[in-house]
């Protein structure tokens, strides 16, 4: 099925009246059953103002008319939010059963109002669903009479009964969070310095997968931009922050190193040029992407029953491995339990890891340039044996082998800062054989940045960016894989008049192709220019809703401003 929305520049004349901005992040539509019974829940309703470490807590209990509890098919989560006036971007966490479930951020309203509307998969998510607990969506807002925005949001949950066409959803026995645990916020830490926690599994365990939540924020947030602390002298002060452009999140147990991610860059919309991010918001701004590793070889230091130091880090390419404040990660362990309840054994029988990335950090200094380089290569491999309870063997092999490369050029004293990064690698796990967990990606990001006014009465700037996320991913056996193919390439203006009016415009082309392991397909084609969609095709077998008709945009350019590498703020 295809839809295609011209260019409607005839609309212009006839609507006078504002409208309505709908903002999106270019993604599929959850691969659900498209036939059978459904039941849809009010999970939460809040509109955040000043929310500040007020997040919504709401007890949750599973349906009970959509089939046993459990046996769905399929879960899914749909949040819309509304917002009107001026408004910062914000992080939202939503914490369920202490384990974090998705990680989002808020589009930039306009004085006449954005909405916003994402359908997020939560099927790996059933073990949670499955009994009562507490929801918890945190999003600190702030609104002054500058930043009037609030965030009215609505969350609901959609399960789908499951069928002899559409079977119950595979999944682990349990997750268990690697969280702060606490009830009354989200459960993300804070990192530096690491966070770790004890964590018990069953003696019964045969298998362990892990998700990792990780994202830079405050002097992180641009972190493909910070430089080499020995060259950031070298650059205007001011310019950027130190710490270097290289982050590996680190999962130790028991102080070993158990598997790591290369995070992909997310730009929130708020970030350089918030006009090239509107109405089509920076890829992962809504649904942050997130890391998995097979921890399987640990199940038999587990298997003893009792406590282990379970750790979550974020280094740096730096000797000593330092990073700014802050980044906020948690996780989640999927475990696999054996049907004979009886206790685990085996042990890992090789560890190839060293505590932290091959790296290194070289220049090239010379007139009014600046250009360095940080490159970073991880290799790692953990062997084991595991002998389940019910007196099966299984040959665990989890391999990671991944590269960094970061170029900063620094030009005509800093009035030019392009960075070219590509984060790439393939990690794959292997249960007797038999591949179990596979991540091969390749994330290019090229961003440009030319200052072409900074005088007493205007700034302006110009950027362009390329950035790319492509990703071929099976998390565990019992989850969906998929492949992703997305690139985004956005170019614009802004302009910061002495008298505090900031005016930016921007284009967006995107292209985005979804295969995933049961056959299904969807492929989108995107633009937009100055706010309004230019161009739009969608086709793909999960393209069974028509692509919303968009209307006209508002002409309110006004932005509350940027935020830059450095902490630089064009407000
Ligand atoms: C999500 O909720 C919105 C608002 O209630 C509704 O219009 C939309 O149809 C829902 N979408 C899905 C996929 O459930
Ligand atoms: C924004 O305005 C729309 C339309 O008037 C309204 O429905 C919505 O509740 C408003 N949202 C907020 C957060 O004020
Ligand atoms: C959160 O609530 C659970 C269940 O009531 C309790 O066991 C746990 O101690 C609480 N966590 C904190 C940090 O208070
Ligand atoms: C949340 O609970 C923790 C532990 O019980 C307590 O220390 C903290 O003050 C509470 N925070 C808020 C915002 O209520
Ligand atoms: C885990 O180990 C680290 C040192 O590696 C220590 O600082 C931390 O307190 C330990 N955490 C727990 C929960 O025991
Ligand atoms: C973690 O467990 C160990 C025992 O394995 C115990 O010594 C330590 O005190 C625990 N740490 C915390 C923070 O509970
Ligand atoms: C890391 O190194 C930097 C630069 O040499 C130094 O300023 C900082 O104090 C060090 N931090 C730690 C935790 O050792
Ligand atoms: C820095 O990189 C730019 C762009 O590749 C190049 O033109 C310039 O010559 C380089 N400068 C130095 C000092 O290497
Ligand atoms: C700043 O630059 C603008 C645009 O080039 C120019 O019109 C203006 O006169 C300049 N102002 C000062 C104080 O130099
Ligand atoms: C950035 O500039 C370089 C050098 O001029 C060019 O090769 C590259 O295509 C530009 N990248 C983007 C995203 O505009
Ligand atoms: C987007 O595509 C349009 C039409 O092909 C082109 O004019 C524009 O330069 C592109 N914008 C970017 C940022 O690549
Ligand atoms: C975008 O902004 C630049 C710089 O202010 C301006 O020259 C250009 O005309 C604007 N483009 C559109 C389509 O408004």
């Amino acid at each position: 099925m295809r839809a295609f929305v011209p260019l409607a520049g005839g609309l212009l004349a006839s609507l006078s009246s504002a409208q309505v901005l709908v903002d999106f992040q270019v993604a599929e539509p959850p691969p659900v059953p498209n036939s059978g019974q459904q039941c849809t829940m009010l999970i939460l309703e809040r509109t955040f103002g000043n929310s500040y470490g007020d997040p919504e807590i709401v007890e949750y209990s599973p349906p009970t008319d959509c089939g046993a509890v459990g046996s769905w098919a399929a879960v899914t989560l749909n949040f819309t939010v509304t917002s009107n006036g001026t408004q910062y971007d914000r992080l939202g966490i939503f914490t369920f059963q202490n384990t974090e479930i998705w990680r989002t951020s808020t589009p930039e309203p306009t004085t006449d109002g954005i909405i916003w509307t994402y359908t997020k998969d939560v099927t790996r998510y059933i073990p949670l669903f499955d009994k009562p607990g507490t929801f918890i969506l945190e999003l600190d807002n702030i609104v002054t009479s500058t930043d009037t925005g609030q965030y009215a949001t609505t969350l609901y949950a959609t399960f789908y009964a499951s069928s002899g066409e559409y079977p119950t959803a595979g999944q682990s026995n349990m997750i268990v969070p690697i969280s702060t645990m606490l009830n009354n916020t989200s459960d993300e830490a804070s990192v530096p310095p690491a966070f770790s926690l004890n964590v018990t599994l069953p003696q019964n365990t045969v298998e362990i997968y892990a998700e990792l939540y990780a994202s830079g924020n405050g002097d992180e947030e641009f972190w493909y931009y910070n430089t080499a602390d020995e060259y950031l002298g070298y650059l205007p002060p001011g310019t950027t922050y130190g710490g270097g452009p290289f982050r590996e999140v680190r999962l130790l147990v028991d102080g070993q190193v158990a598997g790591v991610a290369f995070p992909y860059a997310v730009i929130f919309t708020g970030g350089i040029n918030p006009a090239v991010w509107r109405p089509i918001t920076s890829y992962g701004a809504i649904d942050l992407p997130t890391y998995f590793l097979d921890l399987t070889p640990f199940a038999p230091v587990f298997a003893d029953g009792l406590p282990h130091n379970v750790t979550l880090d974020v280094a740096s390419a730096e000797t000593n491995h330092t990073l700014n404040q802050n980044w906020y990660v948690s996780g989640l362990l999927q475990v696999v339990t054996d049907p004979s309840g009886k206790q685990t054994t085996g042990s890992i029988t090789a560890y190839d890891a060293q505590p932290y990335a091959i790296t290194e950090t070289t220049a090239s200094i010379g007139g009014a340039d600046v250009n360095i380089t940080v490159k970073a290569q991880r290799s790692l491999k953990i062997e084991a044996t595991i002998v389940s309870g019910s007196g099966t063997t299984n040959n665990v092999v989890f391999q990671q082998s991944m590269d960094f490369t970061n170029t900063q050029y620094y030009l005509d004293d800093a009035n030019t800062q392009n960075v070219a990064q590509i984060s790439s690698g393939s990690i794959i796990s292997t249960h007797n054989g038999v591949s179990v967990l596979t991540d091969n990606f390749d994330y290019p990001l090229y961003i440009n940045f030319s200052a072409l006014v900074d005088n007493d009465t205007v700034t302006s700037y110009y950027t362009t960016f390329d950035h790319s996320y492509n990703r071929q991913l099976v998390p565990a056996p019992f989850i969906l894989g998929s492949d992703i193919s997305e690139r985004q390439q956005t170019a614009g203006y802004l302009t910061l008049l002495t008298t505090g009016l900031v005016t930016a415009n921007g284009t967006s082309n995107n292209t985005f192709s979804y295969i995933d392991t049961r056959g299904n397909t969807y492929d989108r084609d995107v633009n937009a220019a100055y706010d309004v969609i230019t161009y739009d095709e969608q086709s793909g077998s999960l393209a069974t809703t028509p692509l919303p008709t968009f209307p006209l945009a508002s002409n309110a350019q006004f932005i509350p401003g940027a935020r830059l590498p450095g902490g630089r703020v064009c407000a």
